[in-house]
This record gives structure tokens, sequence and C-alpha cells, in this order.
């Protein structure tokens, strides 16, 4: 076993404050590529496009819609936008109202068969056309939603 490093003295005793991010990239507007997916595909809007375009769909699905909560259309539509914004760097208030989102656990009680998972994609890739991401976003939402449905798939009947 080797003695964990000694820290370097430094001459006042106190923390030095972090060194400046250095940045390479540019993005199309010209600023300097730091912030997240989140905000880059325009924050809280965009979310809210996406959640109410989906839910569109799932309203007029006759196998997904009997399993929301039929007197909850608005908070079933808040959870989807807010657990989305929080994924992709956004504001944290999906965690702060539901705790950590355990989705497997939390999707058990609905039959999520291979059929429902199909659909339910439908519904987020028509979302998703609707609020026309750049490219690189679109396609990487598009990958995250995929592998996230498969994830969970409950039922094989
Ligand atoms: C694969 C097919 C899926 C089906 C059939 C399905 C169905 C459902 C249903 C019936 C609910 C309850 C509605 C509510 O009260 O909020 C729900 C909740 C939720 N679903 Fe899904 N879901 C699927 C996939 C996904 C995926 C892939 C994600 C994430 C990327 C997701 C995220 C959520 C979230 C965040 C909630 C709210 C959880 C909570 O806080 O209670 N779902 N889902």
């Amino acid at each position: 076993m080797t003695d964990a490093p000694t820290p370097p003295a430094d001459a006042g005793g106190e923390q030095q404050p972090p060194a400046p991010r250095l940045t390479l990239r540019q993005g199309e507007t010209g600023h300097a590529v730091t912030d997240t997916v989140w905000s880059q595909v325009g924050g809280t809007e965009t979310f809210e496009r996406i959640a109410r375009a989906f839910y569109r769909g799932i309203r007029e699905d006759e196998v997904l819609a009997p399993m929301y909560p039929q007197d909850d259309w608005e908070g079933a539509t808040w959870r989807i936008q807010a657990f989305l914004e929080q994924y992709w760097g956004g504001p944290s208030a999906y965690q702060e109202e539901r705790g950590h989102p355990r989705l497997r656990m939390r999707h058990a009680p609905f039959p999520v068969t291979p059929d429902a998972k199909e659909r339910w994609l439908k519904h987020m890739h028509v979302a998703l056309d609707e609020v026309e991401l750049p490219p690189m976003h679109d396609a990487a939402f598009r990958d995250y939603i995929e592998r996230a449905a498969l994830a969970m798939v409950n039922r094989f009947e």
C-alpha cells in the first residue's frame, strides 16, 4: 500500500479559485459551447411543446390512454416534461417534487408490452418531428428514448 500523496502547500493556506474553463468550440450562434442540451434546444418552452404534443398522441391511443390518470392529464404532462428537462440538464424540479425517478419501478404497475413500447415511441417521435430540434440533438434525443423505452418493457404477452 502506498501513502496518499500530500497536497502541495500553498502560500496562504487557502483554497485556490478554480482555473477558468478553457473553451475550444463555438456553437452556431458564435457563443462558446459550454451550456446544457436543455438550453441549447430552447429550454422549458421546447420541452413543454414536446410534452404537450406527446400527450395529444397518448390521449388518442386506444391501448395507452386507459393506463394514464384520466383526471390528471395536466399532472402527467408536467411529470414527463419535468423529467426530460432534468435529464437534459435543465432545472431539477422533477427530483424536488417526485424524488429519485426510479422509472422501471414506477412503470411496474402498467403493462408495458413491446406493443405499448412501440406506441409510446411513435407518439414521442411525432412530438419530436413537431419541434424540429437541431439534427445532432434530435438524434441524441431519439437514441435516448429508444433505449429508455426498451428498458421499460415489463410484460411480454
Ligand atoms: C415504453 C412505454 C411506456 C409506457 C407505456 C409508459 C406509461 C406510463 C404511464 C401509464 C405513466 C403514469 C402517468 C403519470 O401519472 O405520470 C407513466 C409515467 C411516467 N413515465 Fe412512462 N411509459 C413508457 C415509457 C417511458 C419512458 C421511456 C420514459 C422516460 C424516458 C418515461 C417516463 C415517465 C415518467 C417520468 C413518468 C412519471 C413518473 C412519476 O413521477 O410518477 N416513460 N408512464
